[in-house]
């Protein structure tokens, strides 16, 4: 005979492999917008480079009750009994921050570092659901509340979410632990190699979502994509293809409502999901010189949910990127998710309208956040100041493109950054990596990605940053995966990894592809403040005279030349940039120094977005 504590233990084991399992189909999207508390602030922690709260002495994971662990409370009842671990008195990290940028002891540290802390709660709801939240957590995340593990997360840049069993959660005091590990491995996404720092730690917000007994988990609302968007204009008839998905199939009837187009419609999802289309009469559409977003309510029961959403269509047409039915060009330019001041993950709102209000001061129209998902307060702001976004996933350089596993790991991280920015007009292209080398099974991985991306949105337009073959003179790109992408990019350093900025002079440059050309990375390092010769290697003269010879060749570019995001906004961490006097740890190829001065070159280049704008836009 079952007793009780067998039971809810066999429920519970159940209940976590289901929850682990679906975690990502359920990913819980707009959280901002749904009932919460932050669970930000400080969080004690404890340094554990050898997991001993992990692995017992035997390199065993330790069970479940095991004082020893460290995701349980120490609880001392005897002054004679021995615990190795506690959190009161411990010191406490910043969440959501790095840890690398909180304390010294942590500049370069990879490994685990322990989180922890209480919560309350005014009420525990029979008819609620309690979720916890992550925006991000670099690298691997196992989380426990009180005692018990609600699922575990790899992956340093996409959110996630686990369902708080109500047999587990207290009204007061509860016991929070979130083991965070930022080992690199061969066999992860990225891999060991890369030129960013490796930032641990519970980098973005983390939320107590508090949701109604039915709700709407995510859904998905856009311009269709096989519309004529010329003829849509002209009627001012369009067609929207929408898709919800609910927590239960028991659900009753959604209203989805667009309050400033007096627009609203009733839904009745069959199971929990429900795939629609309708028509909007006197849409404005999303565009950077408008960037129209509406307001959006989803009503279930007693429920709304709010979200501005706004619509464009991004489209290729032959050697052109159109957005709305118009050829534009993109003035792109490259960002890591950092804030170069203060060595750190950018994190915030007032992060993202630092980094975007530097690109606007370019002239900038398109920002590639390199080269992993950002932080959603980059892509809302996209949306609100009308900036175009190539998102991307960490696929980046020599991957191990063999390993099934590893394409499961890559496959994960392309859906959650699409069912997170799906909603995002701003988001034009998704990236599936970076500079991969060429070979079989290379191809045969990426060109999976692109198939899952266009699978889950093919209203956006797919691409990779791409190899160049350079022979006879010519930089030809015939890289294969080339094939697949809807963009051709690449990434070009000529007169910076190899020759001298003169060399851009000769260039030829061909694509053995009818599409699009965009070269997704160019630039040069430079001190800021260093001055010299133009020849003077570092100097920002260097710099400057690398960005008016690349300009000068992109002049001279084929016709499908549809814009660049050259390399990058700002100066940023790296620990494979080690020159003592140039470098100290930083890739100086930033158009504004790691304390924010505009370099030489940045002017060059806002030079020539200006007369971009006035050509394309006027
Ligand atoms: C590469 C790579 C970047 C790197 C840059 C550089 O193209 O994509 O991540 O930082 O070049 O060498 O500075």
């Amino acid at each position: 005979m079952y007793n009780y504590f067998t039971r809810i233990s066999l429920f519970y084991i159940l209940f976590l492999l289901t929850a682990n399992v679906f975690s990502q189909k359920n990913l819980i999207i707009n959280t901002e917008n749904r009932e919460h508390i932050s669970l930000n602030g400080q969080w004690h922690y404890l340094i554990d480079p050898y997991e001993n709260g992990f692995y017992d002495y035997r390199w065993q994971e330790r069970n479940e009750n095991d004082p020893e662990a460290y995701w349980n409370k120490p609880v001392i009842t005897d002054p004679s009994q021995r615990r190795e671990h506690q959190y009161k008195n411990a010191p406490t990290l910043k969440v959501p921050g790095d840890w690398n940028s909180q304390d010294s002891i942590f500049t370069y540290y990879e490994g685990t570092v322990w989180y922890q802390r209480n919560f309350d709660l005014p009420e525990i709801s029979e008819d609620k659901h309690y979720y916890l939240y992550f925006g991000a957590v670099n690298y691997e995340a196992h989380v426990y509340l009180n005692g018990k593990k609600l699922g575990s997360h790899k992956g340093g840049f996409t959110p996630f979410d686990f369902e708080i069993p109500k047999e587990i959660l207290k009204k007061n005091d509860n016991f929070l632990v979130v083991k965070v590990d930022n080992k690199r491995h061969p066999e992860e996404i990225p891999t060991v190699n890369t030129d960013w720092w490796n930032y641990g730690g519970i980098t973005r917000d983390v939320k107590l979502l508090v949701l109604p007994e039915n709700f709407i988990s995510q859904y998905s609302l856009q311009l269709d994509k096989d519309q004529d968007i010329l003829k849509a204009i002209s009627s001012k008839k369009f067609t929207v293809n929408g898709y919800l998905k609910l927590n239960n199939s028991a659900a009753g009837e959604v209203s989805l409502e667009i309050p400033e187009l007096n627009f609203r419609k009733k839904l009745h999802p069959e199971a929990d999901s429900v795939h629609f289309s309708f028509q909007l009469k006197n849409l404005k559409l999303w565009s950077p010189e408008n960037p129209k977003l509406y307001k959006v309510k989803l009503k279930l029961d007693d429920s709304v949910l709010e979200d501005k959403i706004g619509f464009r269509k991004i489209e290729t047409s032959g050697d052109d990127i159109l957005l709305n039915g118009k050829k534009i060009f993109l003035r792109g330019i490259s960002i890591h998710e950092e804030i170069p001041q203060e060595s750190r993950r950018a994190n915030s709102k007032a992060d993202a309208e630092q980094l975007f209000g530097w690109a606007q001061q370019l002239n900038a129209n398109m920002v590639r956040l390199a080269h992993y998902p950002h932080n959603e307060y980059m892509t809302r702001t996209a949306d609100s100041l009308g900036m175009l976004v190539w998102s991307e996933i960490p696929v980046y350089w020599t991957i191990d493109f063999k390993n099934e596993e590893v394409l499961k790991k890559a496959k994960k991280q392309l859906k959650e950054m699409i069912i997170r920015d799906r909603n995002k007009a701003s988001v034009i292209i998704w990236s599936v990596g970076n500079e991969t080398p060429v070979s079989p099974s290379r191809t045969a991985f990426m060109k999976e990605l692109i198939e899952t991306g266009k699978e889950m949105d093919g209203s956006r337009l797919m691409a990779a940053a791409l190899e160049v073959n350079y022979n006879e003179g010519v930089n030809y790109i015939d890289d294969p995966l080339g094939k697949y992408t809807d963009i051709i990019a690449v990434n070009e350093y000529l007169g910076w990894y190899g020759g001298l900025p003169d060399a851009a002079q000769s260039a030829k440059w061909k694509t053995a592809y009818d599409k699009p050309l965009f070269f997704s990375e160019t630039g040069a390092g430079a001190k800021a403040g260093f001055h010299a010769d133009k020849r003077t290697r570092w100097s920002e003269e260097y710099q400057q005279w690398y960005f008016e010879e690349t300009i000068d060749m992109m002049k001279r570019m084929p016709d499908n030349y549809t814009g660049m995001s050259p390399w990058i906004l700002a100066d940023f961490r790296s620990p494979r940039r080690n020159h003592p006097v140039y470098q100290e740890g930083w890739n100086r190829k930033g158009l504004i120094s790691n304390e924010g001065e505009k370099k030489l070159a940045f002017y060059i280049l806002q030079e020539y977005y200006k007369e971009m704008e006035e050509k394309y836009d006027k």
